[in-house]
């Protein structure tokens, strides 16, 4: 039986069967907006919460003052506290970019990461990251370098990407396959508003439920809606792309 590392919300790790096998790097792609930098936010908060886990959170978009205020607007209020005691290691935009040798600072990070006490890390997000890399030889080179040196540290990782939801007739992103795990968030309009889903499409090493599952994002981060009626990607009935709320919602 693997170990998990949970995510602490509570319908995902129920999708997972128990959170995200230990040492995984797990892709987490989406649309601007759907919620993947909210989904890392709440992984390493409430790793220290509510797990007691330490956890890196690796930027090139966002300064710290940036992420501390988009964590206290969605209720992430002891998001300061961890990070000056530690228990929370932000690198953002600013350190990364200091100077202007992109691969001498990434060798830096690799290196600190290589003797870490940290349990989790976000790196949010791949697509920027890939963006520093001149050929795409040289992206794929560090990507592999990168994600093996997050598994031989004992790192659990969640690695964004801009992506939108696979399905068979798109091209598959290398990321996709240098991953343990896909989730896919996903935003689909219905009338007047919109509504927001989760998909697992794959998770090595453990059983997991594959249907589309709804999600909402409010006060206090992420929920996953376990419980309502999941819905197959693949199968003939689209999300809901009507007025009416998916089935089982409250
Ligand atoms: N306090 C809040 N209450 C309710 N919803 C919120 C709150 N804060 C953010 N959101 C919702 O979460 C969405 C943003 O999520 P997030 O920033 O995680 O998206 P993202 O996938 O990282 O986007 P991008 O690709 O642009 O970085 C917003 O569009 C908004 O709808
Ligand atoms: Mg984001």
């Amino acid at each position: 039986m693997p170990e998990f590392v949970k995510t602490g919300i509570e319908g995902l790790d129920s999708i997972l069967n128990g959170g995200i096998v230990k040492n995984a790097a797990v892709l987490v792609s989406g649309n601007p907006g759907t919620g993947k930098s909210i989904l890392g936010l709440q992984y390493l908060y409430n790793g220290v919460e509510m797990f007691d886990e330490g956890g890196i959170y690796l930027t090139f978009e966002e300064t710290k003052d940036d992420i501390s205020e988009a964590a206290e607007s969605i209720g992430f209020d002891r998001w300061d506290e961890f990070v000056e005691s530690g228990q929370i290691k932000v690198y953002d935009k600013r350190t990364l970019l200091r100077s202007g040798d992109f691969s001498s600072t990434l060798d830096t990070i690799l290196d600190d990461l290589q003797d870490t006490q940290y349990d989790r890390l976000v790196l949010d997000s791949l697509t920027m990251f890939q963006l520093f890399f001149e050929n795409e030889q040289e992206q794929r080179q560090y990507l592999l370098k990168f994600i093996d040196i997050l598994k031989d540290s004992g790192l659990t990782s969640i690695l964004t990407m801009e992506q939108s939801a696979v399905f068979p007739d798109t091209e598959i992103g290398l990321e996709n396959f240098l991953t343990d795990g896909n989730i896919y968030l996903i935003q689909s309009p219905a009338g007047s508003t919109s509504n927001r889903y989760i998909w697992v499409a794959k998770m090595r090493k453990q059983p997991i439920k594959n249907s589309m599952f709804p999600l909402e994002i409010d006060e206090g981060g992420i929920e996953v809606y376990e419980q309502a009626a999941g819905f197959s990607m693949m199968g003939d009935t689209p999300p809901m792309f009507g007025e009416e709320d998916p089935g089982g919602l409250e």
